[in-house]
């Protein structure tokens, strides 16, 4: 009997095991609850994984949609998920039933990279998630915290556009990439919010090397918003998690080493000038406040008000300009309206709620390239229903935001940029939820003024200063990579002096 047990291979085991799943699983299929939402067919076993091998799921959640009504359900290996397709079912979700859909389900990739859900944006709810919650809005994103840290937002933007002026040699239209200084300023204002201060170089002792700060941005923000997306086939097969995954658990495990270190690194040299220092940056915050937080979970959430800083506004900015670039009757308006406004003026913070049209803009740039297109998913913890369905404790929650800011029963002509629908009277002007790219309920984003403030005062002081013109061809170049749906390939516009008085 040892003798037989010793001569089963781990692969005879992995096949016993898939074997037993399988037909639990088809057991699952026969003995389909009463009152299911509809179920897109899959294979058995795998589900519907094989569906969903493009890279866009987002695509294709519509797609089935289209056959299968706004809610169904999908397998993805051992895991059953209900997707959600339209805004009335989002809100539903995420306001009416938070109660029993409140926790998160991350991949092992995103486990790792959060600290086992130490953010802010990645923990499940509870006195955790409110505890830190509540210091990331005092310190850094609510609007105390956001006056406070104006003349950094002001200073970054002014550094945007000096680096792109320095470009213009004549009065010639000149090819630039508005990416590069976004994103490298964008990242300078994370560092000064976060740790207190704009860092060029730093040693990290634990790599044994001194980084730079293009470095730092590689570390901090590229990788990780690329290993998030990282598939674990484990994932969907929970059962066999024993079954190493080394090629991936090292390369996960690299990046989130990598970016802990960094992130040590700064802490640890900013902490020794706190005493000096006039302003209190987050970082600080979290250290006088005495908390029970570990000191993973405070490297964690340093981190993650440098990562999140420094990626979704830059998306929703070069959307933007990418927009107003393409549409120049756009452009002229938005150039009018400022110009109304502020007339020889710089344009500033203040005039942004007097500027329908601009925010109008940046609505419409959330709700067509929304720069979140699935909520990281959350799990019902509790059997509970949506959309007059039952919907089994254990299930997982994709909120597809995409659909719903592209669905036709509420947008006319959705698959048009159009700000000017935002400009009816049924919007309020500083209303930040008229499209669900912020999500919604308990949940929402937590620094959407924020991104509000910066994108609006990047977007009206680069129409002010300059003319702009997409290179011929950039019309097509809509393609989105990462986690967020940053634009493949960075845009490339003319630009052109306007040449105001000051
Ligand atoms: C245009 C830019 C942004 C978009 C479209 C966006 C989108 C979102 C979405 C959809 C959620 C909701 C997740 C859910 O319901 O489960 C969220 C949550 C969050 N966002 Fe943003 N976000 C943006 C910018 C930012 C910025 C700049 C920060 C901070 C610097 C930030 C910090 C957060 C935090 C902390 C949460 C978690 C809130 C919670 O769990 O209570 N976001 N964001």
């Amino acid at each position: 009997m040892e003798a037989m047990i010793q001569n089963i291979s781990v692969g005879d085991l992995a096949t016993a095991a898939v074997v037993l799943v399988g037909v639990a699983i088809i057991g699952m299929f026969l003995l389909k609850q009463p009152n299911s939402p509809p179920a897109v067919p899959g294979w058995p076993l795998i589900g519907n994984l094989l569906q969903l091998r493009e890279k866009k799921p987002f695509l294709t959640f519509v797609k089935w949609a289209e056959d299968y009504g706004p809610i169904y359900s999908i397998r993805c290996g051992a895991s059953s998920m209900i997707v959600l397709n339209s805004t009335e079912l989002a809100k539903e979700a995420l306001v009416t039933k938070f109660s029993s859909i409140s926790t998160r389900k991350l991949s092992n990739a995103l486990t790792t990279l959060t600290c086992n859900k130490a953010l802010v944006a990645m923990s499940d709810y509870g006195e955790y998630h409110k505890t830190v919650k509540r210091y990331v809005l005092s310190s850094l994103l609510g609007s105390n915290a956001q006056k406070r840290n104006r003349h950094h937002r002001d200073s970054m933007i002014e550094n945007v556009v000096t680096n792109l002026a320095s470009k213009i040699k004549d009065a010639d239209f000149c090819l630039v990439e508005l990416r590069e200084p976004f994103q490298s300023e964008l990242f300078r204002l994370a560092l000064k919010q976060s740790i207190g201060k704009d860092v060029e170089s730093i040693y990290v002792e634990e790599l044994c090397m001194t980084i730079t700060k293009k470095e730092m941005l590689q570390i901090l923000v590229i990788d990780p918003m690329m290993g998030a997306i990282e598939v674990d086939w484990r994932d969907f097969f929970p059962y066999l998690r024993w079954v190493p995954n080394n090629s991936m658990e090292i390369k996960i495990h690299q990046m989130a080493t990598r970016k802990r270190a960094v992130t040590k690194a700064l802490i640890n040299e900013q902490s020794q000038h706190i005493a000096r220092r006039e302003e209190i940056s987050y970082m600080d915050y979290l250290l006088s406040k005495e908390t029970t937080l570990t000191e993973e979970q405070f490297i964690a959430l340093v981190w993650e008000s440098i990562i999140e800083t420094s990626d979704t506004t830059l998306v929703t900015t070069e959307w933007a300009m990418y927009e107003l670039s393409k549409n120049l009757k756009c452009q002229d308006r938005l150039y009018q309206e400022i110009q109304k406004v502020c007339g020889s003026k710089k344009f500033s913070e203040e005039n942004i709620q007097h500027l329908p049209y601009l925010s109008a803009v940046f609505h419409e740039t959330l709700r067509f390239h929304s720069p979140v297109s699935i909520i990281p998913p959350r799990h019902a913890h509790e059997d509970t229903q949506l959309g007059g369905y039952n919907i089994p404790a254990g299930s997982d929650i994709i909120i597809n935001l995409y659909a719903c800011n592209m669905h036709k029963k509420d947008w006319e002509e959705p698959e048009s940029w159009k700000p000017e629908r935002f400009l009816s009277d049924k919007y309020e002007l500083m209303d930040m939820h008229k499209t669900m790219a912020f999500g919604g309920g308990k949940r929402a984003c937590a620094g959407s003024l924020q991104a509000m403030l910066i994108s609006c005062t990047a977007i009206g002081r680069l129409i002010q200063e300059f003319h702009w013109k997409l290179k011929d061809g950039e019309e097509d170049n809509i393609d989105t990579v990462q986690l967020t749906t940053h634009k493949r390939f960075p845009m490339q516009a003319y630009i052109r002096a306007r040449g105001i008085e000051i």
